[in-house]
């Protein structure tokens, strides 16, 4: 793997994970990888050629033959953009119950690697820091109450015009949590040496600059 400066941002669902990392990403010039996507694509491509989600061998069979690209902001799966077919509710809850495969991990471990160019990286996931990137120069475990999160999703829903029922979607994260704290393989962990940042009540912005005080500190040390 190349060595260029990474920042790991994990933590559970809705914390802000995706929005603070692109923005800390464009303000340093780096790349950006949102590794919950290729779950998404891989519970979305699952569903498409009707492999059932809990199936280890076949989604990880699956998963080998799909050309993955992501150019500017779009997700590509075969050619086919689908960066919104990923989005849904649905398709997050299938991607957290195939991303409980060992195997199918492992046969995104590479791919999630060749992120890593330079100038630097920002990982966004659950496993950035303890798993996929460990010698990270920053890893920061960012989080908030589930009640937070809901809401934060239940907003996001509505100003995309989508349904969105805020009961449902605080039962959908309280379960995906479970699952992704729970599962053997790379579960959702902050790193011993993360730095955690729980946002409640930190807006996107002071969760930027905050990041990005701490790689300067680094960087000046
Ligand atoms: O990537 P992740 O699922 O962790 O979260 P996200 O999609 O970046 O953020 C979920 C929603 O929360 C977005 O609409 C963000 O704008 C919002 N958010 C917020 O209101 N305050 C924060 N400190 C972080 C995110
Ligand atoms: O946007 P949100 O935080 O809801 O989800 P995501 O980051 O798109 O990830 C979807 C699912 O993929 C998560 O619930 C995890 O189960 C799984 N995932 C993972 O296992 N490891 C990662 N590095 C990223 C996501």
């Amino acid at each position: 793997m190349n060595h260029f400066p990474v920042i790991a941002i994990d933590g559970p669902s809705a914390s802000g994970k995706g929005t603070v990392a692109q923005l800390v990403a464009s303000k340093l010039g780096f790349n950006y990888l949102d590794s919950g996507a290729l779950y998404r694509i891989v519970a979305f491509a699952a569903q498409q050629d009707n492999i059932p989600w809990s199936d280890a061998l076949a989604v990880t069979a699956c998963t080998k033959t799909l050309k993955i690209e992501f150019i500017n902001e779009q997700v590509l799966l075969n050619n086919q953009d689908v960066s919104n077919e990923i989005r849904t509710e649905e398709i997050g809850k299938g991607a957290s119950q195939v991303a409980v495969h060992a195997p199918l991990r492992a046969a995104l471990v590479d791919m999630q690697h060749s992120f890593c160019k330079a100038p630097g990286l920002i990982a966004d996931g659950r496993d950035m820091g303890t798993v996929i990137f460990p010698e990270a120069e920053l890893k920061v475990f960012l989080t908030a109450s589930t009640e937070t999160r809901a809401l934060r999703r239940y907003k996001q829903l509505q100003g995309k015009n989508q349904p969105a029922n805020y009961e449902h979607i605080l039962q959908d994260l309280t379960e995906r949590d479970a699952r992704d704290k729970g599962r053997a393989s790379a579960p959702l962990l902050m790193a011993d040496d993360a730095i955690l940042l729980e946002t409640d009540n930190v807006g996107i912005s002071d969760a930027v600059d905050y990041i990005l005080q701490k790689y300067q500190i680094l960087q000046n040390t």
